[in-house]
């Protein structure tokens, strides 16, 4: 037998991802639901970020939601629900690829292991409703409309939830998981725990992904969005940016993911580019739940130390939080979800929830 180091990374990984086991589709019930939502934003109008929010903001705005039940009963879980946030230029699709889901899908793997989950296009993604994309699509309005979506989800008031929910696990992604640590920041006590995949508060060299105005770069699909709504510009763009060096990720992956590609608003990566100190994203001082950061090893956002070690450094943000732990997933770039060793991830999650009682 060839020891595993002998063989070429490539094959390890491709090896290492295909599914132990095939998961079951879960029975999901999509909705658009009508969420009303206040806040206090920024004054984007100079281009620059100013230090304090000072525009409220308020409005009703349809986001659909995606709810899925377990396609297993596992007792401890039947009370707790997940909710999944992408990031920046994706959609719900990011959480529930169509792709390979038994190796990609979180949705499918959440599923397969008792939990309910309520999956999302963020506003001003997909086909939720986009609102002014520098004026209301930032973070403390996404905030405070991802809070009312979460009440919603508590309160088994979103399609298909058999009932309330004990238990709010929220689970983001990149841009959803800076939503997520400014939900737990501004309503501290509305999620019990708090997985931030892909974020860290001080941003690395975000790499050579380019954005440019979605409207040119797919009149097709984005032609009708003002050019306040961007995304990246190409498949290269994406995997320089998003991804880790060759080897790790599936073409196909990469070729899948850049026909689904979303959009971003201006008003979001303002909160990326224009930080004091690169700080993204706020302390979380009076959040009690618990808090596991995780990341690849290869993320340019999110790791500025080798091997993504500064993650360590999230638990100052937390400081009244249950516990807090991180884990880095190797062999792994931004869009951890997407690359062959998205099973490591899920099984390194699985084991947290596990051992925090979720
Ligand atoms: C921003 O808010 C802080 C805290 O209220 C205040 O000390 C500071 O002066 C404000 N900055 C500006 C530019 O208004
Ligand atoms: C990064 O992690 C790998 C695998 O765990 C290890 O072999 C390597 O020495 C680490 N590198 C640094 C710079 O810590």
């Amino acid at each position: 037998m060839v020891p595993f180091s002998l063989l070429p990374i490539a094959s390890f990984l491709t090896f290492l991802s295909r599914p132990a086991q095939t998961f079951p589709a879960p029975h999901c019930t999509e909705s658009l639901a009508s969420v009303t939502a206040s806040a206090t934003n920024f004054d984007l109008s100079s281009g620059s970020l100013p230090e304090n929010a000072t525009v409220p903001v308020s409005g009703t705005f349809k986001v659909k939601l995606r709810f899925c039940e377990p396609t297993v009963v596992v007792p401890g879980r039947v009370d707790t629900l997940q909710v999944v946030v992408h990031g920046l230029t994706y959609g719900h699709q990011y959480m529930d690829p169509d792709f390979e889901p038994d190796t990609y899908s979180w949705v499918r793997w959440a599923s397969a292991h008792g939990y309910a989950t309520l999956n999302m296009d963020r506003l001003g993604y997909g086909e939720s409703d986009h609102p002014d994309p520098a004026t209301v699509v930032q973070p403390p309005f996404d905030a405070a409309f991802m809070a009312q979506i979460i009440r919603l989800g508590r309160a088994g008031r979103v399609a298909g939830a058999p009932g309330p929910f004990k238990k709010i696990v929220y689970v983001g992604h990149s841009f959803g998981s800076r939503v997520g640590n400014e939900v737990i920041s501004t309503f501290p006590d509305l999620v019990d725990a708090a997985i931030l995949t892909g974020y860290g508060h001080k941003i690395g060299n975000p790499g050579d992904v380019a954005f440019q105005p979605a409207k040119e770069v797919d009149p097709v699909r984005f032609g009708d969005l003002p050019s306040g709504y961007v995304t990246s510009v190409d498949a290269e763009s994406r995997a320089a940016g998003f991804y880790g060096a060759q080897g790790t990720f599936d073409p196909a992956m990469l070729a899948y993911d850049e026909a689904q590609k979303d959009t971003a608003s201006v008003g979001e990566l303002a909160f990326l580019t224009g930080t004091k100190d690169g700080i993204v994203g706020r302390p979380a001082p009076d959040f009690k739940g618990d808090v596991f950061a995780v990341s690849g090893d290869s993320d340019l956002f999110v790791c500025t130390e080798p091997n993504c070690t500064n993650l360590a450094s999230e638990e100052q943000f937390y400081p009244a939080a249950r516990s807090f732990e991180f884990a880095v997933i190797p062999d792994a770039g931004h869009c951890l979800h997407l690359h062959f060793t998205a099973p490591i991830l899920y099984k390194t999650t699985l084991d947290w929830l596990n051992r925090h009682g979720y």
